[in-house]
């Protein structure tokens, strides 16, 4: 049924998750495994997973603390010139190779320092339809980083036509004014981005739990990929890129880049689609364009949303960690009732 007052959303995917590993993983899998159907997860460990071996025992570390949950992990292997046969062993394991530029993010020091170095990579991935995942910013202003990579996404969507490329968190109005330009072209979002700008970061007292790369951007650019994400643009996907760090990395000097919030983004985005009265197109944006353009088929998960109070946590805690979410404390109005 699906009124005004509530929806079911059919295996809802979150197309950019990072899980971590050792007690962090054990502490967040779950979190994100009992309200969506699958995850694709980034390599960004320490050491990043760049092996198949590395990716399997990830794998296997991600099935094991998911517990019983029905949830499918789409696996990425870390950007680095691979050769034929390491493409070919990885290609049915994983959903695609996620490029860092070196030093962009977290954990992104063995990243890419050259693009023209790698073409190769992107030849072989071309032609064996591996899919590239992107972090797409350079060394630039933090507030232009985005802006000026998009030369570089125009330049691997022209040279490479048939690889498929993914613009991981776009956070400007000219990215969504470049994915509608080339077929090979899609993009994640997050929810802060739908939400925050950089005001909510740093316009009063400054708030670490809204730190994050791509930085939260300008009110224009919010507006743009809000209007993107309403209308449930076809090229567009919904990709958390919940980025759990321990409370003493979040709250100190030198704040680690990342939002929390995988245990409330299915609620939160049904709150923001009803206030704008586009319910009807959260399916495509949480699910259905994600599993036409990586031609998935999730596991079967039913997942009702309903409008009523929940309070979101002040803290996930357990395992020795301790992880704050966004709207800690804070009350929405939209909570997920029920999966099946
Ligand atoms: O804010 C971020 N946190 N952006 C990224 O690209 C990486 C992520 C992380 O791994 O913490
Ligand atoms: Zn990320």
């Amino acid at each position: 049924m699906n009124t005004m007052n509530e929806l079911t959303l059919n295996s809802p995917l979150d197309m950019h998750l990072h899980l971590r590993d050792e007690e962090m993983l054990k502490l967040v899998t779950p979190l994100t495994a009992e309200t969506f159907a699958g995850a694709v997860i980034m390599p960004n460990l320490v050491p990043p997973v760049d092996s198949l071996r590395a990716l399997e025992e990830y794998r296997y570390r991600i099935t094991e603390a998911q517990g019983d949950h029905v949830f499918n992990p789409y696996m990425t292997a870390f950007f680095r010139n691979y050769t034929e046969d390491e493409l070919a062993d990885l290609k049915y394991e994983m959903l695609g190779i996620k490029l860092y530029p070196a030093g962009a993010t977290t954990n992104s020091e063995a990243g890419v320092k050259a693009i023209d170095a790698v073409e190769p990579t992107f030849k072989m991935m071309e032609e064996m339809g591996i899919p590239l995942m992107v972090h797409g910013e350079t060394h630039g202003f933090v507030m232009d980083r985005e802006k000026e990579f998009l030369e570089s996404y125009e330049y691997l969507a022209k040279k490479f036509p048939k690889l498929q490329i993914t613009m991981e968190h776009i956070t400007t109005a000219d990215a969504v004014e470049l994915l509608g330009r080339y077929e090979n072209l899609r993009a994640t979002v997050t929810l802060q981005h739908l939400i925050i700008t950089l005001d909510d970061v740093a316009g009063g007292m400054l708030n670490p739990h809204l730190f994050c790369k791509p930085i939260a951007k300008r009110p224009e650019d919010r507006e743009a990929l809000l209007q993107a994400a309403l209308d449930a643009h076809p090229s567009l996907m919904f990709g958390s890129d919940s980025a759990p760090h321990p409370l003493s990395k979040k709250e100190c000097c030198g704040c680690a880049a990342g939002v929390f919030t995988a245990p409330l983004a299915i609620a939160r985005l049904a709150q923001l689609f009803d206030a704008h009265g586009k319910l009807g197109n959260l399916q495509a944006f949480i699910s259905d364009n994600a599993q036409r353009l990586y031609r998935i088929t999730p596991p079967e998960k039913k997942v009702v949303v309903r409008k009523q109070a929940f309070e979101v946590p002040a803290a996930y805690q357990g395992h020795g960690q301790h992880v704050v979410p966004m709207h800690a404390g804070e009350i929405l109005d939209w909570a997920v009732t029920s999966v099946s």
